[in-house]
């Protein structure tokens, strides 16, 4: 049966204001799209009333870890799918920092399938560059991507040999993918928690120093130079490494780039001196003039879209403090409205630019059919409510993974349902719907 959604707000993509929308679905796309005007015919048809919330295109987070396989006690493709629903995600591309890597094509596999039987959002996975993720074999690209990997990455840990990366470039080029970067250089980071700044000084300990993000970013633009493969730099957090991707841009390289939430939000003297292992991540919160300079990034278009780098991890292992538990914080359900309220309520952003970033932008930069209310679409939605303020509690998160540096948080923009393909898979009142 045909659905149509009537009385959506969205906001209308020239003049950035919101506008009334019914939409019609049928098989799972997006048929009619209709701006303003009264509520349409809707005989013989589901009717959904959206009450005058936002809709928006689905969010797509190109950046998650949902740890399965081998770490299923800390997300499954099951929870962390339901929890990107919650958080109004409907497509999202999984790292291959499993256990065992996603290094060969039945892993890729393994993944695709689990998610068809099991998850709720679409599931694009990246396999790893090299094998194990260890820096010292290629993987076999071709049977990867034949597979159906959609990217290369080493993510979690950053390609030391540039050589390898080199090759790795021109593999992948060859095959139309893009290499995704995670970029560190291990002989400068030395075993450190936080960044090389206030926190470190007062608390005296190591810090992970900016250059050790950068060198790799400026690194590997002269290789995507080189070899002109799609270059795409994860979690920006260095001011140096804005600055050489806007050169990197000017000049004509082939280099995107994303930037999660957290490093928009908060710096490093924000992290409280009770060592809470909840604001560790990699990379680690940077200084007041980064956070500045990735904000700056994203808005003149350095930055190309927002991810969360959902990172979840057991209770117990974030138990063990800021020196011993693993990096990574929850991503999903706190994603849109943190941002929502700290740049669109304050003024800062407009509401069809945030939309942008998380929706339009991530499909522009991967090549994907999604992100967009035009007929013709897969209907991939998400109903927001802009107005309800609700305090983040790790305790209703759908995820497994709790560890979050923003509990008790008092947010608006909490998504309301979300829709996948033109299936309601999570409501607000009943969950998820499988
Ligand atoms: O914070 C992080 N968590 N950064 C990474 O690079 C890896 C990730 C993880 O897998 O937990
Ligand atoms: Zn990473
Ligand atoms: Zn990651």
């Amino acid at each position: 049966m045909a659905i149509w959604i009537v009385n959506a707000s969205t906001v209308d993509p020239t003049t950035g204001e919101l506008l009334k929308r019914h939409l019609k679905i049928t098989d799972g796309k997006i048929e009619l799209s209709l701006s303003g005007g009264e509520r349409p015919d809707t005989a013989g048809c589901e009717v959904v009333d959206a009450d005058g919330k936002l809709l928006s295109p689905g969010f797509i987070d190109m950046h998650v870890h949902l740890r399965e396989p081998g770490f299923e006690y800390k997300e499954t493709i099951r929870s962390g799918t339901e929890s990107a629903a919650k958080g109004g995600f409907t497509t999202i591309a999984p790292m291959p920092n499993t256990r065992p890597v996603t290094d060969k094509p039945e892993t890729v596999k393994f993944v695709l399938d689990k998610a068809a039987k099991e998850g709720v959002v679409r599931v694009l996975p990246y396999a790893a560059i090299s094998k194990n993720e260890l820096g010292r074999e290629l993987t076999d690209f071709p049977a990867l991507k034949e597979a159906g990997a959609i990217g290369f990455t080493d993510d979690g840990v950053g390609v030391q040999n540039a050589q390898m990366m080199k090759n790795a470039m021109a593999l992948a080029h060859s095959l139309d993918r893009p290499v995704i970067a995670h970029c560190e250089d291990d002989s400068l980071v030395e075993g450190a928690a936080v960044t090389d700044g206030e926190f470190a000084k007062r608390h005296g300990l190591k810090g992970i120093p900016n250059e050790s993000e950068a060198i790799h970013v400026g690194r590997d633009i002269l290789l995507a130079e080189a070899t002109g493969v799609h270059y795409h730099v994860c979690h920006v957090s260095t001011e140096q490494s804005v600055r050489l991707i806007r050169l990197g841009k000017s000049v004509g390289v082939n280099v995107t780039s994303e930037v999660c939430p957290h490093h928009l939000v908060l710096s490093d003297e924000d992290i409280p001196d009770s060592m809470d292992a909840n604001w560790k991540m990699n990379p680690p919160l940077r200084s007041p003039k980064d956070v500045e300079a990735c904000i700056r990034g994203l808005e003149d278009g350095t930055i190309d879209i927002i991810v969360t780098d959902h990172a979840p991890h057991s209770a117990e292992e974030k138990s063990r403090g800021l020196a011993k538990a693993p990096f990574g914080i929850h991503g999903f359900e706190t994603a849109f409205p943190l941002l929502y309220t700290k740049f669109v309520r304050t003024g800062r952003w407009s509401l069809g630019f945030l939309l942008r970033k998380m929706t339009a932008d991530p499909a522009r930069v991967f090549g994907l059919p999604y992100g967009t209310l035009e007929a013709g679409a897969p209907a991939d939605l998400t109903l927001i409510d802009l107005e309800n303020e609700r305090e983040v509690n790790p305790e209703s998160f759908l995820s497994l993974g709790r560890n979050t540096p923003f509990t008790g948080w008092k947010l608006h923009g909490w998504p309301v349902w979300t829709m996948v393909g033109g299936k309601v898979v999570w409501t607000e009142d009943k969950g998820i719907n499988r």
